[in-house]
């Protein structure tokens, strides 16, 4: 059985869609399995540009299995927006898509509550989150009483379950609104009603897909996992509280999708050349100078799902060995390379400083990562423009340089460079990273 699974290995934004439409005709299947609609994927084909939130990627390939699994948490008014999108561009998905029927559905009350919170921590901080309702759907799967999955739409009892679920709903977010319940807007008919309709239309694409996951690793079909966010938002291993509410890096594979372990086989790990990152949280090297906005410019940070600026930076190189190890990585995917060498000089963080001492782990609680100051190395630029460049071999020494240091400290092998967003624009790099080639 050959399992690859495709995990960010930042806070996200790493250009993961690209790799995995890339990849896709490899596949049979290609698997979302965490996050939801607060993801948001960008292909590029030729002359259009693709959105994709919860639709896995491969879904532009028709010989391909799209598989939407049970960690996801779904939500069916975008979902169905996105399959209307998809069908304007012709793309129009029959066999090829399932969603799992034991999904858990985001719904109204999951966005009042997001708002409500104002996403912040204990300490009022503010996460940040994308507002999509994604931490509260994950606490409602996670304590049980007030969830919704996929499949519930289907059975006899759902309109008393909406009924008892919203009462409790405005009785609690009345409360942290500061106002009567009655003053909550929420309305059960209505919902029941829209819900119902959801799932009128998805019900073509509702399905077992535990059971098929598990039929198509006995058949030796080929599956590609695609993760969403970055392992640094990771719910247990990321920047915790500021992460997402799902396990988002390598070790999410398995529970998310309903496989076990084995069937993950190859990880490759997708990095950017420099660091960014969307809403709160700590930065060691976050840029709040020119360079950071010439990095916005240049790589055109700014959010598919939200549209917000992202905080950008140098290449972390500390916080991605952690996340590579973390998430089982064999091979990195380093994208946007054609971002850097517009840069008269790169810098690569490959330890920190923290309270005086050098460390080269991630510190686990938040409060160190705030106090860490990044030991840089700097690598020179080699600016020249090379995003239509087909072959490695023709890749300026300079750029080589550069991909070799990030191999090197990283601890694991760059085998693919992207150099922008079209598919063309991607250098396979054939070679044993190990037998220190290409780069001698
Ligand atoms: P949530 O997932 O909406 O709860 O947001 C929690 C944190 O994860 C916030 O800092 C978001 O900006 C971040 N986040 C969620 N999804 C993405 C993503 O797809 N890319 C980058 N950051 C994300």
């Amino acid at each position: 059985m050959a399992g690859t699974c495709v995990i960010g290995l930042q806070w996200g934004d790493e250009a993961k869609g690209k790799l995995v439409d890339l990849l896709t005709p490899n596949y049979d299947l290609v698997v979302r399995y965490q996050g939801g609609a607060n993801a948001g994927h960008t292909v590029v084909v030729g002359e259009k540009v693709y959105k994709l939130h919860q639709i896995p990627s491969g879904i532009l390939n028709p010989s391909v299995m799209n598989v939407v699994a049970t960690g996801v948490v779904l939500n069916p008014a975008t979902f169905i927006e996105e399959l209307e999108s998809l069908a304007k561009e012709g793309v129009v998905p029959n066999e090829n898509l399932m969603v799992s029927d034991r999904a858990h559905l985001v719904c109204p009350w999951h966005f009042l509550e997001d708002k409500a919170l104002n996403s912040s921590t204990a300490d009022g901080e503010d996460i940040g989150t994308t507002l999509r309702g994604i931490g509260p759907c994950y606490r409602d799967k996670v304590g049980r009483s007030y969830a919704i999955r996929l499949g519930d739409l289907y059975q006899d009892d759902f309109k008393e379950r909406v009924d008892k679920i919203v009462a409790a709903k405005k009785g609690l977010i009345g409360a942290l609104q500061g106002s009567s319940a009655d003053k909550v807007d929420l309305h059960p008919k209505t919902i029941y009603e829209q819900y119902v309709a959801y799932g009128e239309k998805l019900l073509p694409f509702v399905g077992d897909t535990t059971a098929m996951l598990l039929d198509a690793i006995d058949e030796d079909r080929n599956i590609l996992f695609e993760g969403a966010q970055g392992a640094l938002l990771d719910v247990d291993h990321g920047t915790y509280p500021f992460v997402t509410s799902s396990n988002s890096s390598g070790v999410g594979v398995p529970s998310g999708a309903g496989v076990p372990a084995e069937a993950v086989g190859k990880v490759i790990g997708v990095i950017k050349s420099y660091s960014t990152r969307v809403g709160g949280g700590p930065f060691p090297t976050e840029l709040h100078d020119e360079l950071g906005q010439k990095i916005r410019d240049l790589g055109n940070e700014y959010g598919t799902t939200t549209g917000r600026p992202r905080r950008c930076g140098h290449f972390d190189a500390v916080a991605v060995r952690y996340s590579a190890r973390l998430s089982g990585v064999d091979a990195l995917s380093l994208m946007m390379l054609d971002v850097v060498s517009h840069l008269p000089e790169i810098k690569i963080a490959s330890a920190y400083e923290l309270d005086g001492q050098r460390i080269d782990y991630f510190p686990s609680h938040v409060s160190e990562l705030r106090r860490v100051k990044p030991i840089y190395e700097t690598v020179p630029g080699w600016e020249e423009d090379c995003s239509q460049l087909q072959s490695w071999d023709d890749f300026p020494a300079g750029a080589k340089y550069f991909v070799k240091r990030v191999s090197e400290i990283v601890g694991k092998p760059v085998e693919i460079v992207s150099v922008g967003p079209d598919r063309a624009q991607t250098i396979f790099i054939e070679q044993n990273w190990r037998a220190g080639l290409p780069f001698s």
